[in-house]
């Protein structure tokens, strides 16, 4: 039976869904947590070091990490070494790598570094290659493996790529509504998403692009009939967004955070930064004080300040001026 409300999954996103993020989200109603992509290329060189990129905590859960890359060989070393991992019941260190719940491919990155290294949505060119990078996840690993595509690339829509990808043994596909060259703009393919899990009906298909209110998503669940949504953009400055999503399919309204709630935690997040990145990468937070504060006239006023920030005692400084 369709589930009444989709699962809510904080997509994978570099420089944003870190540990200290992603708590914030899981505490805020997320049901699944992306981390940010890891280069398979590099796990498979610097062995365990490069896995560091990708602490997590018991609290980070369901975690599912995410792997790009080209090279099938490269994907089979990085998967071990993900396998390998210390079990989430067998970690003791409050941040520290950790097996995680699943693992994804990233096969939607537009990103120039990336298309240039024939990774990311430029594997979507090559369906056959893509199919032995996915195998060598697979063959590697009792984890459930997802991919993560966008609508299509030149003459090669997600259909042709799944065409010859789909007698895998992956559980879940993460869509992107929009082709490479529609970007990070445009209108979802709800169509698309649809036919997806229509054709492939035990897959889990989660889609993804354009959901920043309640209200989207639920336009976005009815008109795609996905499993699930993945949130990226919509929970900047607003991790609220998943708890708003649920309360509004339950019950049609949904609650705005008060601006003393947006403070609580917008420190909580600087601290969970100090916790588990160190005291000098409160830094971060610049953006992120930027997003949570938008719109409130003060927050103009002290933009310039926000961007300037380097450590905990400064921002709360700045908001007590609020
Ligand atoms: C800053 C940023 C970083 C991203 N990093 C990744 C990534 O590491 N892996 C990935 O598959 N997609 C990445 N994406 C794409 C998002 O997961 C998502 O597919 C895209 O933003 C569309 O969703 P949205 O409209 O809800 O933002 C990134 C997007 C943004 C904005």
């Amino acid at each position: 039976m369709k589930k009444e409300i989709p699962n809510l999954i904080l997509a994978p996103m570099a420089g944003i869904t870190d540990l200290p993020f992603r708590i914030i989200c899981k505490e805020l109603g997320a049901d699944t947590l992306y981390s940010e992509m890891l280069s398979s290329t590099g796990l498979h060189y610097t062995l365990q070091k490069n896995i560091s990129l990708v602490n997590s905590c018991k609290q980070d859960f369901p975690l599912i990490i995410q792997l790009f890359g080209n090279n099938p060989k490269h994907f089979a070393s990085a998967t071990k070494i993900i396998d390998n991992l210390p079990k989430i019941d067998e970690i003791n260190k409050s941040s520290t790598p950790r097996r995680p719940e699943g693992i994804d491919i990233n096969f939607g990155c537009p990103v120039k570094k990336v298309m240039k290294q024939d990774s990311g949505c430029a594997l979507m060119r090559d369906p056959k290659h893509a199919k032995k990078i996915i195998a060598a996840v697979i063959d590697n690993t009792s984890l459930p493996v997802s991919i993560k595509i966008r609508a299509g690339i030149d003459d090669v829509s997600a259909f042709d790529f799944l065409q010859e990808v789909s007698d895998l043994n992956w559980k879940t596909i993460m869509v992107h509504g929009r082709t490479f060259h529609e970007g990070f703009s445009g209108d979802i393919d709800f169509g698309l998403i649809k036919k997806i899990k229509e054709k492939y009906p035990k897959k889990e298909v989660i889609a993804n692009g354009g959901i920043f209110t309640p209200e989207t998503a639920k336009e976005v669940f009815e008109k795609t009939a996905a499993d699930g949504l993945g949130i990226a953009r919509g929970c900047f400055g607003n991790p609220w967004i998943f708890s708003q999503i649920k309360e509004y399919f339950a019950t049609g309204t949904y609650t705005k955070p008060t601006l003393e709630e947006i403070k609580k935690v917008a420190l909580r997040h600087c601290e969970l930064i100090e916790e588990y990145k160190g005291k000098g990468n409160v830094v971060e937070m610049r953006k992120h004080l930027g997003w949570y504060f938008k719109g409130f006239p003060e927050a103009k006023k002290l933009r310039a300040e926000f961007f300037q920030v380097e450590n905990l005692e400064e921002i709360k400084t700045i908001l007590a001026k609020f």
